[in-house]
């Protein structure tokens, strides 16, 4: 195991202050005692943002271009937590640089790019290094133990799926146009929230055969110019002046997959819904459901629990359940799960594979870029499925 490993975040946004608290907090979890973290570097091209992050978290210095963490040899892992049309001119620059690179989802707004990161991600595992796509809700508990209900059985046969993932970062009118609002069709809700529920339906589904009934809509299509720096989904200051809008507001879809159909949703105009990924799996034994409105909690329903008293019932997420102990400095049920704490575990485990400990005794790998692909092919299909009028559109199986 090395001895200590150097860490920077590029990007200091709404998701690059979570990668930055969750470098500083992953050594405090889990077992085995993970090497020495030195937190060297925040990276972003809004100076004052970056050196104020990099006093906030602990982290050495600042920088305003992402070179100047490539260059630096004390570096060895990354995190890329920038606009999703940056990511591949930084990734790619980073693992030619010899870094090991953890890059925020979508992997890329574009299915080309995306490629070619894989590709380059490819070619840097030759030389020993591990890039990865932050694939943040799989670290979930909730998630993790409907998935244990459905391996284990509990659940039955699949036989229907329904996931929607509302948000309200652009209900308003006035919230200024950034990059979420601009790129290609399906680089707006399903891309940026999208994205989650769609390997979150497989992980609890199975891999995706075909979609269909894509529909997209932008619902505010031109937003005022920001008189200053937005961040994430920040508002403030507008102009007088507008931009359009390119993507969609809203998604929806039908999905294939190897165990169920399902129906998804997703959508950043929903009023009065800041971030509710809500899910619901339907067996033949029985049902489950999770909110990220309430993750500390699972809704499970049982039908050999029939009679009088049937129905779902309310399961508080505990030592009980797949990886909460020793994941939280309190680790004692009914003490809350928030977004923030799947950042430390997704940084635990980037760390865990970085440092060489081995998989049995690590939390589970972060994804590849090659599922950061497959991600984007699904989205893609879903795409075309609203370009052709929600015609049926089968995507293509992952290669492993
Ligand atoms: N996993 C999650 O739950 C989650 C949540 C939010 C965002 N994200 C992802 O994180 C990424 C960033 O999203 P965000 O909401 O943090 O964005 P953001 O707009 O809040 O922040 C992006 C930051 O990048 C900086 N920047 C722009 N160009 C740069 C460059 N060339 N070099 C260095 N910095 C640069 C900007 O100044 C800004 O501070 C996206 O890929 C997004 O999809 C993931």
């Amino acid at each position: 195991m090395s001895s200590s490993l150097g860490v920077a975040v590029i990007g200091a946004g709404m998701a690059g202050k979570a990668h930055a608290a969750a470098y500083r907090a992953a050594t405090t979890l889990y077992r085995p005692v993970l090497p020495e973290i030195r937190l060297v570097s925040i990276a972003d091209a809004y100076e004052p943002l970056a050196r104020e992050t990099a006093a906030r978290y602990g982290f050495s210095r600042f920088d305003t271009d992402w070179r100047a963490v490539a260059a630096d040899p004390e570096i060895d892992i990354v995190s890329v937590v920038v606009a999703n049309s940056l990511h591949r001119e930084i990734v790619e620059g980073l693992l030619a640089a010899g870094k090991h690179v953890l890059c925020e989802k979508p992997l890329s707004d574009s299915l080309e790019d995306a490629r070619a990161m894989a590709t380059a991600a490819g070619a840097a595992a030759e030389r020993g290094l591990i890039a990865r796509v932050g694939f943040s809700y799989l670290r979930a508990p909730g998630i993790e133990f409907i998935r244990t209900l459905i391996d284990d059985g509990r659940l039955g046969e699949l036989l229907h799926f329904s996931g929607r993932y509302w948000t309200d970062y652009g209900c308003r009118p006035d919230a200024p146009i950034s990059w979420r609002y601009q790129g290609p069709a399906g680089s707006g809700a399903l891309g940026d929230v999208g994205s989650h529920l769609s390997y979150l339906a497989e992980y609890l589904c199975g891999p995706v055969a075909e979609v269909s009934g894509g529909r997209f809509h932008t619902s505010i299509t031109e937003r005022p110019k920001p008189l200053g720096q937005v961040v994430g989904h920040t508002r403030g200051n507008v102009s007088e002046e507008r931009a359009p809008v390119t993507n969609d507001d809203y998604a929806t879809f039908n999905a294939s997959f190897a165990r169920c159909v399902g129906t998804l949703q997703v959508s950043r105009v929903a009023a009065g819904h800041p971030n509710d990924l809500t899910l619901e799996v339907f067996g033949s034994r029985g049902a489950a459901r999770w909110s990220q409105t309430n993750p500390g909690q699972v809704q499970v329903m049982l039908h050999d629990e029939q009679g009088d008293v049937a129905g779902y019932r309310t399961v508080a997420l505990g030592p009980a359940h797949p990886h909460y102990v020793g994941g939280w400095a309190m680790d004692a049920p009914g003490v809350g799960i928030g977004q923030n704490d799947l950042f430390v575990h997704q940084a635990r485990a980037f760390i865990e594979e970085v440092a060489g400990i081995p998989t049995a005794e690590s939390l589970p790998r972060c994804r590849s870029f090659a599922d950061g692909v497959h991600n984007i092919e699904f989205l893609a299909a879903v795409a075309e499925s609203a370009a052709l009028g929600g015609a049926t559109v089968p995507v293509t199986a992952q290669e492993h």
